[in-house]
């Protein structure tokens, strides 16, 4: 079996595109080092919030006044410079050293947050830790009637354009899906500075506990099922939008790495699957996908990436409306 695997995403060179995304598996030391060993190609560090960034220099600031205050000699610099503490922040940029230090992969850091801030600067800081590359995930959630959707994407494109001016590792976006028309966002998150998009982030819905009658934060982990919404869009942006594109959300086995490499995904990238199964299932996801390409008489991945998508398919109508009203009365099932 001699099939190519590598892809290139953001300017990096992957020996495959199956890549483990942000969760607490990438948060450690011990795990990502079990990642690699099964063959990881990069990993995704978890996010550093900008509440806890905010948190913490709320923290140290409350602590530099009450050190100024108590001793006269105190002078500017008394203290340490805040990445120097051992708080979230400076827990995260050791993270990303260690990291770097002890994986020969690619370390991608990421930081989550929704407005422009002091925090922004923390996108450098994870670069001059190391990271290869930095992703943004800006998850913003609008309940304000009176703020437009013009004003909500205008606030993705001003994070994006603030992060990426500090950076000169490439930045990737990850976003969520309810935008009134995606490749016109993923276009102009594109022109704004981001070298690739992550799609699609995975929105954690709260529920409602009708006994205690409370809302109650609920994490699910996702199925295979959930692949359907990002593959679409995948193909639809595929050769649209001049950019690296990675998914995730409900890349569980190698027949969906392998429908996102049809569609035209760079990367794919997966959470649930691992936590479900641990770090070794990642090995034999790669291995299903080289073992496919084999037995379909693909070289490499680069001959197969985009071959299905909105673009290059036979029947691009599947990917739009065309498709919707023949799915919905064609539908059978022990009642119809
Ligand atoms: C427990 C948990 C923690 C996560 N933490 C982060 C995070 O810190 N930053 C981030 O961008 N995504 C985070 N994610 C989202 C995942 O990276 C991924 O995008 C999402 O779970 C969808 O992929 P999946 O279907 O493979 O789980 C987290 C997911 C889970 C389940």
């Amino acid at each position: 079996m001699s099939v190519d695997l590598r892809t290139t995403y953001m300017g990096l060179e992957l020996a495959h595109p199956v890549v483990p995304s942000a969760s607490p598996l990438t948060g450690d030391l011990n795990t990502l080092k079990r990642l690699e060993d099964a063959g990881a190609s990069a990993v995704v560090l978890p996010s550093l919030f900008e509440e806890q960034i905010e948190h913490e220099e709320m923290e140290v600031a409350r602590l530099l006044d009450f050190g100024s205050e108590s001793f006269g000699e105190a002078t500017f610099g008394y203290f340490p410079e805040l990445a120097d503490y051992a708080t979230g922040p400076g827990t995260y940029l050791d993270l990303v050293s260690r990291a770097k230090g002890s994986l020969s992969i690619p370390v991608i850091g990421s930081i989550n947050g929704t407005s422009k801030g002091g925090w922004i600067k923390y996108g450098k800081l994870i670069e001059e830790a190391g990271a290869d590359a930095l992703e943004l995930n800006i998850y913003f959630i609008p309940t304000d009637p009176k703020v437009s959707t013009a004003q909500v994407e205008q606030q993705y494109l001003d994070l994006v354009m603030s992060v990426k001016q500090s950076l000169s590792i490439p930045l990737a976006v990850k976003i969520g899906p309810f935008f009134s028309s995606i490749p016109h966002i993923a276009h102009r998150l594109v022109e704004s500075g981001a070298d690739a998009l992550v799609i699609f982030n995975r929105f954690y819905q709260p529920d409602i506990d009708i006994d205690g009658l409370k809302v109650r934060p609920d994490l699910h982990l996702s199925t295979s099922s959930e692949l359907r919404l990002p593959l679409r869009w995948t193909a639809i942006l595929y050769g649209r939008i001049k950019t690296s594109l990675a998914v995730t959300t409900g890349v569980h086995t190698s027949e969906d790495v392998i429908k996102l490499l049809l569609a035209g995904a760079d990367v794919t990238m997966m959470a649930s699957a691992l936590l479900k199964n641990g770090p070794d299932h990642l090995r034999s996801v790669v291995a299903g996908v080289e073992r496919w390409l084999d037995d379909n008489d693909y070289e490499s991945i680069e001959q197969l990436k985009g071959s299905l998508s909105q673009a290059s398919s036979p029947d691009p109508g599947a990917f739009e409306r065309a498709n919707y009203m023949k799915t919905l009365v064609t539908y059978a099932g022990p009642f119809v």
